[in-house]
């Protein structure tokens, strides 16, 4: 990747994709076209990742052992469903940097958040809190809050959401662990995001990690807008649980199954509570039911299973894990800080009246993300986009989500959208 100093006439960004190392993945995936003909500018990988090239063929793949072998293709061909799930374990493993027995692709994220608070949200005597940050995502916050009254409590007071400081907008660590070292004794669980879905901001995991195991605490990270997006190092981290969703950097297409961690230290200890279900438990006995009833759990995340997973809906994931592993993830983490760079520079170059950028300037602090406060007519400017071919995400009332992802996007993309957003008249 070049590191040659940043320009703002469209040459660069020419140049620039022409000495990209990663320009071939590009063509691994499946672009919307606009009305012309010409493929969109796909901005949305932080909520819907495109479809990759692959996915139709490896789903074939699966409908055809239907097909033909119906119910035996559980455990005949080349990939028999009874153990699926586990073609997943190594890439993801790698992925979120954990081992391979750490993680299991199941269920949807909401429903993997609920399941691992029932093992890791424990309240006991004065530790009864969770502490989280400000800006939760609202599934997150509504499981929080049930789970609390689940176990009798009260959110009002059981609840700590951690704000930036005034006048500021993003988190600083130093104050999730001040906060941790003055009342952890009362918190029982930390629960944050990996990148905030708002801000961009990326959060400092293994700080958080260490400062809630030092008050006692359990720590676990919601991962949707970091899995495929930052490096992770969960199982060094000593992270005790984490959740993800598929469908965003993961482009394993809409409602695609989603991901759960639980570091190793946790699969062997049968005291903690969990919901179980006949795929947790040890696939050796798990026909035995009748002759050996007793819940055996899986040593390992798969001991979380409740349900037979998805074929259908983890087959895309392993197209798509198959690029990351391609692509390899160094290569994509260098190629994503430049490319978000480029976007950073240019908006500042060119359309610094327009827009004001609310994620971190510090490249650590964010993943590919930047969110942007449009200053005036944010509206007219999400038409323009929309109208000329960007796909972006607006949350009301006036901050766009712009997430150049380095499997797919260039740096054209990005300077024909700060072009836009500059007022140019026309793409250049
Ligand atoms: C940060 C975050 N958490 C949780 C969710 C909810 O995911 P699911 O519907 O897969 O449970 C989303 C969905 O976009 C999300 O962005």
């Amino acid at each position: 990747m070049s590191t040659a100093p940043l320009r703002s006439d469209p040459a660069f960004a020419r140049e620039a994709d022409a000495t990209d190392p990663l320009r071939g993945f590009r063509d691994e995936f499946l672009i919307p076209a606009q009305a012309g003909g010409n493929p969109v500018h796909y901005f949305c990988g932080n909520s819907l990742g495109l479809q990759p090239r692959g996915v139709g063929e490896i789903l074939e793949r699966e409908l055809a052992v239907w097909r033909e072998q119906a119910v035996l293709g559980h455990h005949r061909g080349d990939t028999p469903w009874y153990r699926y799930h586990e073609l997943l374990r190594a890439p993801l493993g790698r992925l979120v940097g954990a081992l391979e027995h750490e993680v299991v692709c199941m269920n949807s994220l909401t429903v993997n958040l609920h399941l691992l608070m029932v093992s890791f949200y424990r309240p006991q005597g004065r530790r009864t809190r969770v502490l989280v940050e400000d800006q939760v995502f609202p599934s997150d916050m509504y499981a929080v809050k049930s789970q609390i009254r689940w176990h009798g409590l009260d959110p009002e007071r059981d609840l700590v959401q951690l704000a930036p400081r005034p006048g500021e907008r993003h988190l600083r660590t130093e104050d999730v662990e001040a906060f941790l070292e003055r009342e952890g004794e009362t918190v029982a669980l930390v629960l944050t995001g990996g990148v905030n879905f708002l801000t961009g901001q990326r959060y400092d995991l293994k700080r958080i990690t260490r400062a809630a195991h030092a008050a006692g605490a359990r720590v676990g990270f919601d991962l949707a807008h970091a899995a495929g997006n930052v490096p992770l190092r969960l199982h060094d981290w000593k992270v005790d649980f984490a959740v993800w969703c598929s469908y965003k950097y993961l482009n394993a297409g809409p409602g695609a199954v989603a991901g759960a961690y639980v570091h190793e230290s946790h699969a062997r200890d049968r005291s903690l509570p969990r919901l179980s279900g006949w795929w947790g438990n040890d696939p050796e006995t798990r026909f035995r039911m009748q002759l050996e009833p007793e819940f055996v759990p899986v040593p390992s995340a798969d001991g979380w299973q409740l349900s037979n997973p998805s074929i259908l809906g983890m087959a895309p994931l392993r197209a798509s894990l198959d690029l990351f592993d391609r692509a390899g993830l160094d290569a994509l983490r260098t190629k994503s800080i430049r490319l978000t760079g480029y976007l950073e520079y240019l908006l500042d170059e060119l359309a610094v009246a327009r827009v004001e950028i609310l994620t971190p300037r510090d490249p650590e602090a964010r993943g590919c993300q930047l969110s942007v406060r449009l200053r005036e007519g944010a509206r007219q400017a999400v038409e323009t986009l929309a109208a000329r071919g960007f796909v972006c995400d607006f949350r009301e009332p006036d901050v766009l989500r712009i997430a150049p992802t380095p499997l797919y996007n260039t740096f054209g993309d990005v300077r024909a959208l700060a072009g836009v957003l500059a007022g140019e008249a026309s793409p250049r």
